[in-house]
């Protein structure tokens, strides 16, 4: 998260708004909370370009929820929907959207541990196609979002306002919080309300998207820290040039990036070079003998949290929306240390 948006919520913890108490103890009915619901809302709208058949939420259960939600929401009874398989967050959706119908996995990448993503091509009649957008773990990402003759639904939970694109191509977008927007505990839904209310299934209140947006995301208690967060990380997207600052922003940073690891070589990427990640570069040490010492050297670098996810080894480093070019350029510099060192 950006640095004042972090010191920002700090601030909001000990007093909100001079209301003389906590955010996080004030009534979410409060008019000043029902104000930050409103601006979050807004800003979501605004930032993306959303025309007015766009609802925008911030809901629970991550987007793991989303999962079951979306063909809760979505899939007719007796129609299919259509998935692309490219990692283990897609692979979930499939898991929980075959728990409310029927669907075909029309893409998979599974063959080579989702290096790749594999292209699509519909024959069929579905109510949806679904993809997700940023492969978190495995380090690949749609360069070109798929135009097929099915209304198109997206996780977008790892690279949500990472760059240009236009949401207005959406049926629905969802994503949890936690990577691009603020802390753990929200996730945002972006519907297309032309979508909503055609299964004829009967939902309980919670997991029925329409009455969220008839009760304007405020249904029940919504996750006030963690709206709150977001709408500062939204004002300071919108303050950092919105969706183009955010691209050229990230766009730099990949650069900077994967030139190392096309440089160095001593390291190789998961991904191919069409599919590569701008949020989550995923590489590994051609000689995983040398682990140990490039590890000591990161670690004295001052760099965390950059170990690979156990499917794939190695190493990720994720580089979201507020990590800035600096401290990427910190890690190129120590591979290209490292790389003098040893080579
Ligand atoms: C693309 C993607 N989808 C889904 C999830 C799961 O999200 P949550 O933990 O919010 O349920 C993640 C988490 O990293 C993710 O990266």
């Amino acid at each position: 998260m950006p640095g004042e948006v972090i010191q920002q919520s700090a601030q909001a913890i000990l007093e909100f708004d001079n209301m003389g108490l906590s955010l996080i103890e004030i009534s979410h009915r409060s008019k000043n909370f029902e104000a930050v619901m409103e601006e979050t809302r807004s800003l979501v709208k605004e930032i993306l370009g959303l025309k007015s058949n766009y609802e925008v939420l911030f809901l629970q259960g991550g987007a793991t929820l989303g999962f079951y939600i979306v063909p809760l929401n979505l899939l007719q009874e007796g129609h299919k929907a259509a998935y692309a398989n490219t990692g283990v967050w897609a692979a979930g959706a499939i898991k929980d959207a075959k728990l409310v119908g029927e669907i075909d996995v029309v893409s998979d990448s599974s063959d080579k541990n989702h290096s790749y993503i594999p292209p699509i091509e519909l024959t069929g009649e579905y109510d949806y196609l679904h993809i997700t957008s940023n492969n978190t773990i495995f380090g690949t990402q749609y360069q070109k979002f798929p135009k097929t003759n099915a209304p198109l639904v997206c996780d977008m939970s790892s690279d949500i306002f990472s760059k240009q694109f236009d949401a207005n191509d959406f049926a629905l977008i969802y994503a949890g919080a936690q990577k691009n927007m603020g802390p753990a505990g929200s996730t945002l839904y972006i519907v297309d309300t032309e979508f909503l209310g055609k299964t004829g299934r009967k939902l309980p209140n919670y997991l029925d998207l329409k009455n969220h947006i008839d009760k304007d995301s405020m249904a029940n208690t919504p996750p006030v820290f963690s709206v709150y967060a977001n709408m500062l990380t939204l004002r300071w997207i919108k303050a950092n040039g919105g969706l183009e600052g955010m691209d050229r922003r990230n766009r730099e940073k990949q650069e900077v990036f994967y030139n190392e690891l096309d440089r160095n070589s001593l390291f190789h990427g998961h991904a191919v070079t069409q599919a590569r990640s701008w949020m989550n570069p995923t590489f590994r040490l051609n000689d995983d003998s040398m682990a140990a010492e490039f590890d000591k050297m990161w670690k004295d670098a001052g760099i965390s949290g950059i170990t690979g996810h156990r499917s794939v080894g190695g190493y990720r480093a994720s580089m979201y929306n507020a990590l800035s070019v600096e401290s990427v350029k910190v890690l190129t510099d120590v591979m290209n240390e490292f790389e003098r060192i040893k080579g």
